[in-house]
């Protein structure tokens, strides 16, 4: 099996992480295969913010304290405490924003433009997530932070983008195995005849 493949099947979200430091340079190899993801009109709408020590501490804080305002009011919060926790323990959390402007909400004419755009921070994501297998690192891709997503802009100061979403990234304490998969075959429908080859 290639070693794409390989790292496809062994990756996991991992939510706990020993105190073993990652490397400044593995942090960028991290972000240079993000950066080679694809994007729509290669327009790399991606933006990273890399949170290590206190810093991270601060984003767990944010959504601790979000949980707990909306505890309080009574809306439901998720797993958003639990992530909060993952980014306690994590060595690093990147926060993946998109910098591509919002859509205008008198036309909607940018409305396919932003989804689009989410679409190719995903693909950056995913590269990250697989380079960091490929790299003996654990990962968690982290929604949870929307939760929260106007506090975290405004501690950001970047109020002008969108937030997408954190990833918690060092080594394993933990060995999940694969979580459960609606088989392929369930959810494809295939049309026509291949070519005669
Ligand atoms: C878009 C997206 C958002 C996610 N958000 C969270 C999150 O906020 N907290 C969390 O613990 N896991 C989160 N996950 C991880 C999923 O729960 C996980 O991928 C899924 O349960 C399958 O497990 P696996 O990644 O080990 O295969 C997220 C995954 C994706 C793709």
């Amino acid at each position: 099996m290639s070693d794409t493949l390989t790292s496809i099947a062994a990756r996991r979200s991992i939510r706990r992480y020993s105190a073993e430091p990652v490397a400044q340079s593995t942090i960028a190899q991290l972000l240079l295969a993000a950066q080679q993801a694809p994007s729509a009109k290669n327009a790399q709408p991606w933006r990273f913010v890399v949170l290590q020590g206190s810093a991270a501490l601060e984003l767990a804080d944010i959504m601790k304290r979000s949980a707990a305002e909306r505890t309080a009011a009574g809306v439901d919060v998720g797993s958003l405490p639990w992530s909060a926790a993952v980014i306690e323990q994590a060595p690093v959390t990147i926060l993946v924003l998109n910098a591509a402007p919002p859509a205008d909400l008198e036309t909607g004419a940018r409305d396919d433009y932003q989804f689009v755009m989410i679409q190719s921070t995903g693909a950056a994501i995913e590269n990250m997530l697989l380079a960091a297998q490929a790299m003996g690192l654990g990962s968690l891709w982290i929604c949870d932070v929307l939760y929260c997503a106007p506090q975290i802009l405004a501690w950001l100061a970047r109020e002008q983008q969108t937030l997408v979403a954190a990833i918690a990234l060092g080594h394993a304490a933990e060995a999940p195995g694969a979580r459960p998969r609606i088989p392929w075959e369930q959810l494809t429908e295939w049309r026509g005849a291949p070519a005669a080859g």
